[in-house]
């Protein structure tokens, strides 16, 4: 197989600057190398063109304007490799990129006739639109979008629309969730695994449940990893750091899982930022992460 790497070195969704150097650090990691060890191909696509923050004018507006462009590219660059059989590594960047990423991977899945299942490991939920968010920042505001909610240009982005229908949607690993987001999942009935759940329950069984709900119906899973979903203590370089999340080994174990579940058509791996790191240990442990979730064995 292939798999293909798309950067997108962008942190217009984020509050806090460093995000968009996320592509480098993951290039500079043991990404390519490890995926080559599995018998894949590696391309690298390289970066999505991104604009500088301080060439945009400082309203929301322009911002919304401006990520809503990059996510059409990607969404582009994303349907394009699911449609010729090869699998999009999507390095982030901050979140908000999914908005164009999941849009890509339901596009080619939806002229094949199929919906898009969508695992979304993350401690947050990404669940806001421009008006419920209380922090105007567009990374807490993909899943929303994807579900058909929010900004019309950044919600229209798939020619599947909804680009996820609310049952195939998967969240595992929240711990930090808005009010709104909250009514939100209890509206639309989200499927949504928080921490206490994977405490109580374990990570296997979670993440069994979790591929079979991505996979009924659908025609293949998105998988959109947050690095924030695993514990700041292994993850300390990331944008929005939350105590209590998975530990090393849970994480790996998620990987795994989606692996053997043959489904994965597409993944992205956002929020890294190297500026709150130690010697690129996020970036590293990321890449090991992803080795494991395209087939990475221990024996
Ligand atoms: N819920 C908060 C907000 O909307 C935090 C979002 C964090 N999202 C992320 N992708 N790290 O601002
Ligand atoms: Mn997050
Ligand atoms: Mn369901
Ligand atoms: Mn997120």
């Amino acid at each position: 197989g292939t798999v293909q790497l798309i950067g997108v070195p962008m942190d217009l969704g984020a509050s806090r600057r460093g995000v968009d150097m996320g592509p480098s650090a993951m290039r500079l990691s043991s990404l390519t190398a490890q995926l080559e060890r599995l018998g894949l191909a590696v391309q690298d696509a390289g970066n999505v063109p991104v604009p500088d923050r301080t060439s945009l004018a400082n309203e929301p507006r322009a911002v919304l304007d401006a990520i809503t462009e990059v996510c059409i590219d990607l969404a582009d660059r994303t349907a394009a490799a699911v449609r010729a059989g090869i699998r999009p590594l999507v390095l982030g960047g901050d979140h908000s990129l999914a908005a164009g990423s999941v849009a890509g991977t339901a596009t080619a899945l939806a002229e094949r006739g199929q919906r898009t299942g969508l695992i979304w490991l993350d401690a947050h939920a990404d669940l806001n639109t421009p008006q419920s968010s209380l922090s105007g920042n567009v990374h807490g505001m993909p899943v929303a979008h994807l579900l058909g909610f929010g900004h019309r240009p950044l919600r229209q982005l798939s020619t599947a629309i909804p680009a996820v229908s609310p049952e195939h949607l998967v969240y595992v690993g929240l711990r930090d969730l808005d009010d709104a987001e909250r009514a939100m999942i209890r509206e639309l009935g989200l499927h949504a695994y928080t921490m206490r759940d994977i405490d109580e329950r374990g990570l296997r069984a979670v993440m069994d449940e979790a591929v079979s709900i991505a996979t009924d119906g659908t025609g293949g899973v998105h998988v959109s990893c947050d690095a924030d979903w695993v514990d700041p203590a292994e993850a300390p370089g990331v944008g929005t750091p939350v105590r209590g999340g998975a530990t090393l080994r849970e994480a790996h174990l998620a990987m795994e899982i989606v692996h053997d579940s043959g489904a994965m058509v597409a993944m992205d791996l956002v929020e890294i930022n190297p500026i709150l790191d130690r010697q690129n240990q996020t970036a590293e442990l990321c890449a090991e992460l992803i080795a494991s979730a395209f087939g990475r064995r221990i024996l």
